[in-house]
């Protein structure tokens, strides 16, 4: 019995062996000399070959391929940069098998018909970046049956003709940043409404939302149209993306946010209107965005108060970025009704003067607070006092601070600080000035007995007061003041 089972054992490694073997020779993957490709060069990868042509001309690149068809060999990467290839003529992958080809700055404008059909099988990435390509070549892409990524950034594309993408059925991710592109045409993405994640639109001369040519982009999860021209959006503008998880509409033209715009993004998660003109944001601009956004980044616009109307409904808010507005004043009920989710709130860059009543009081998961280069002069215990159990990091610099027994509070919170957060508190140089003195004071090092303050010793927060805080805390105080008498 067991001679049996020795031999059959026996059978079976040398059967896995001579597996193992074919697979391997299968795999194998060899270059071709150096001298019969060059200038282009060759390396051997985990997956097959690494191409890479540069500096060169159609001619040597035509002679390059003609020494790799027909080897059965796998080329992984094609990598043709700062050619001149000003045409990709028909035929001129035949008998290769391509997975990722990138020609990138090589002056290409003319994509012949038959020059990637026969690499269509194979071809999950192409980057044509970089070139000089005025449209898109559909007749080229349209048995790129297996195209995952398609990146024509940086080209002269001026308008997307009707089904421009027509057979790249499973194109996931689609970027024409950087292009000339104004015009759309409503059945531009005809064909893309089952796999397409991602498309960027950004960096181009759009005016308005291509809607109707958007609208069939069930999948789209990220859309960005930043750095565009777009003055106007509107109700129904976004309808159809059903699917979308990140807006990105920075640096446009808008003006006014208006009522329910974004409404059949339900599942929106972060939106960005940054470096916009923004000063008008409708009390019902976010309605529908309620069960999902998280991220919204407004800075570097033109808004005068906190659009507590509008936020209002966000009870899923963790990150409001209202920097370089022109914010001048918090009123009392600016966070009212909501910010309990708020964990990051930047205000920093804006013309607020002062903080009074309990401003932060619905603010009970602030961690970062960025107030820096406001008008400030007083930021007083009371105004903080409902953020500084959960506050990790706050910035205060750059502000016409004067010093006064108020704050206090900024040393006793750094002081219950931890490890990580501590660290970048104490890189920041917040200072106030002396009147009396005319001169600077460090926060951490007001001379409050000179200033004749009633001292209150740091509040110890008691879900933080625990035996490893107190510790931390005695070390801590130890470094201060070694630090202050050294
Ligand atoms: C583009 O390619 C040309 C050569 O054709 C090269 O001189 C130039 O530096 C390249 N530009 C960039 C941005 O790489
Ligand atoms: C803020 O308002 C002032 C005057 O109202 C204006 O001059 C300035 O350009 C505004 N700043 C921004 C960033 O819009």
């Amino acid at each position: 019995m067991a001679r049996v089972r020795m031999v059959r054992w026996a059978c079976w490694a040398v059967m896995l062996g001579l597996c193992a073997l074919a697979t391997h020779g299968e795999m194998q993957q060899q270059c071709p000399p150096r001298s019969d490709i060059s200038p282009c060069s060759c390396q051997v990868k985990k997956n097959g070959l690494d191409i890479l042509c540069e500096f060169t001309d159609q001619q040597h690149i035509n002679n390059a391929m003609a020494i790799l068809k027909g080897k059965s060999l796998v080329i992984f990467y094609l990598k043709l940069r700062h050619n001149n290839l000003r045409k990709l003529p028909g035929f001129v992958f035949l008998g290769l098998d391509i997975r990722h080809l990138t020609i990138h700055n090589s002056s290409l404008s003319v994509v012949e018909e038959a020059s990637l059909s026969s690499i269509g099988k194979m071809l999950t990435q192409l980057d044509v970046s970089q070139n000089g390509l005025t449209q898109v070549p559909s007749a080229a892409y349209k048995n790129l049956h297996h195209l995952l990524i398609l990146n024509m950034n940086h080209n002269k594309i001026n308008s997307l003709h009707a089904r421009a993408f027509q057979g790249l059925d499973t194109l996931e991710i689609l970027t024409l940043y950087e292009n000339k592109i104004n015009n759309i045409d409503p059945e531009a993405f005809v064909g893309l409404e089952k796999k397409l994640k991602r498309l960027n639109l950004g960096g181009n001369g759009l005016t308005s939302v291509p809607q109707k040519a958007l609208v069939i982009l069930d999948m789209l999860k990220k859309l960005e149209m930043q750095e565009n021209r777009i003055s106007d959006i509107r109700e129904g503008d976004f309808e159809g993306l059903k699917n979308l998880d990140s807006l990105g509409l920075a640096h446009n033209k808008l003006r006014i946010v208006p009522s329910r715009v974004f409404s059949h993004l339900t599942v929106l998660n972060s939106l960005e209107l940054d470096g916009n003109n923004i000063d008008t944001v409708d009390p019902e601009a976010f309605a529908g965005l309620e069960e999902n956004l998280q991220y919204l980044r407004m800075g570097d616009n033109n808004i005068h108060t906190i659009p507590t109307e509008a936020l209002k409904r966000l009870h899923r808010l963790r990150h409001l970025d209202l920097r370089a507005n022109n914010i001048t004043y918090i009123s009392e009920d600016a966070f009212a009704g909501f910010g309990d989710s708020i964990t990051f709130l930047n205000l920093q860059k804006n013309d607020i003067r002062t903080l009074s009543g309990m401003i932060f009081e619905n603010l009970n998961s602030l961690e970062t607070l960025n107030l820096q280069n406001n008008k400030l002069m007083h930021i007083t215990e009371d105004v903080m006092e409902p953020i500084l159990d959960t506050l990790r990091v706050v910035d205060i610099m750059d502000n016409p601070l004067l010093c006064d027994c108020d704050l206090q509070w900024y040393k006793n919170w750094l002081s219950g600080l931890k490890d990580k957060d501590d660290e970048m508190m104490q890189k920041k140089r917040t200072v106030c000035m002396m009147q009396q003195e005319h001169r600077e004071y460090n926060l951490q090092s007001l001379p409050l007995e000179k200033m004749s303050c009633v001292i209150k010793s740091p509040n110890l927060i008691p879900n933080a007061a625990t035996a490893l805080t107190a510790r931390f805390m005695a070390a801590f105080s130890v470094c201060f003041w070694a630090v202050i008498y050294i």
